[in-house]
């Protein structure tokens, strides 16, 4: 049932390119060049009476709630709030029926993202649900959904789950931005294309697997690791020390490159490993100068890189490239090596790679 693969983790992980594509397949007419949300039960006018939406989950699926929320403000240029699950329903939330609440989750049926629906839908907002499980407690609740076509994900460590979330994300902003007249049928097209460009450099990464083994030896015994992301990657740092954390009980945690100055520059010295996730664009020299900063201070640096590789970054061993795309879809990309990082590691140390120690698949109480 594993496929031949060591782990579910790891066949999981693999088969992300094909969880990508059954997740966009229904949704994209490419004769009429449209993107069709049947499930989701929100037609033209539904998105015209929307002034904010609320997007909530936990864990990882929370992490592509805050990547959401920079594709669809951007895409569709309407508020966008995230918040966790365990929190929303305690801090008062403004909803009435021009918010669409969106509630993301593989299982459909964590205790505290129902909490939050339940919520949505006694305040009179709008309900929807992103969901992997297909006849889960959320599907039940929510007035529409979007399904993440990922396939039963038996690893505790959420991987395709995650990126397939990601896909429904970007096509969630599509549809939306087009119904609300904030996008011409020749952008949409464009968008499209990136979409259907994503299995396959994610299958090249893939087949580079290796490339990350050496990386894997070097910072497997180190204690702590620091991970960090400017934008639409700062969510995607996030997720990659959630998986270290969760499979190899290695410290580390994420920031938003930006804060490194402000409290975790403390932390780094000779022991400290510091991930850069470079994405090429405006962000690129700003998360260069962190990497000068981690440098100065002896610490080491493990660098993702969209695009070409850039001589002041640091010498190749330390360097991982991740193939061009859209800007929406680069956190997609930077995902797969995090996964494939964190799961290496886990694999030299030994530990219990699909069911970690004190965690469940699905945490159906609070
Ligand atoms: O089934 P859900 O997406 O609602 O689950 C949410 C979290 O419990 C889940 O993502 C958890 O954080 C995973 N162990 C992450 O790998």
């Amino acid at each position: 049932e594993k496929a031949g693969y060591k782990h579910f983790m790891l066949k999981e992980i693999h088969e992300q390119s094909q969880a990508i594509i059954d997740t966009f397949r229904s949704a994209v007419d490419l004769n009429r060049g449209e993107i069709r949300l049947d499930d989701l039960n929100l037609d033209g006018k539904g998105v015209a009476g929307i002034r904010k939406i609320c997007l909530i989950a936990c864990g990882t699926s929370y992490h592509a709630c805050m990547v959401g929320k920079y594709m669809i403000e951007n895409m569709c240029r309407i508020p966008v709030e995230v918040d966790l699950g365990s929190e929303f329903r305690y801090r008062g939330p403004l909803l009435g029926q021009d918010t669409l609440l969106v509630v993301i989750s593989q299982s459909g049926e964590t205790a505290d993202t129902r909490a939050a629906l339940q919520e949505g839908l006694e305040k009179g907002a709008v309900c929807r649900a992103i969901v992997n499980v297909v006849g889960s407690s959320l599907v039940r609740m929510a007035g529409g959904v979007i399904y993440t076509h990922a396939g039963p994900e038996i690893g505790v460590a959420s991987t395709k789950a995650f990126t397939a979330q990601l896909v429904a994300l970007y096509l969630f902003g599509l549809y939306f931005a087009v119904a609300s007249g904030r996008l011409d049928r020749q952008e949409l097209s464009a968008y499209i294309q990136e979409l259907i460009e994503l299995p396959r450099k994610v299958s090249d990464i893939l087949a580079r697997s290796e490339e990350l083994s050496g990386l894997a030896r070097r910072f497997m015994n180190c204690r702590d690791f620091l991970y960090l992301g400017r934008g639409i990657l700062y969510p995607i740092a996030l997720e990659g020390a959630l998986k270290l954390k969760e499979i190899s009980y290695i410290h580390a945690e994420g920031y938003a490159a930006g804060e490194m100055k402000h409290g975790p520059i403390a932390l780094i010295d000779e022991q400290m490993p510091v991930v850069v996730l470079m994405q090429k664009g405006p962000l690129f020299e700003k998360m260069l100068s962190n990497v000068q900063e981690v440098k100065a201070r002896g610490g080491q640096v493990i660098a993702l890189v969209e695009g070409k590789a850039d001589e002041r970054i640091g010498p190749p061993e330390n360097r991982f490239l991740i193939p061009e795309s859209s800007p929406w879809l680069a956190p997609v990309l930077f995902t797969v090596p995090l996964q494939l990082l964190a799961y290496q590691i886990a694999v030299l140390r030994g530990t219990d790679v699909d069911q970690p120690r004190n965690l469940a698949k699905s945490v159906t109480v609070e």
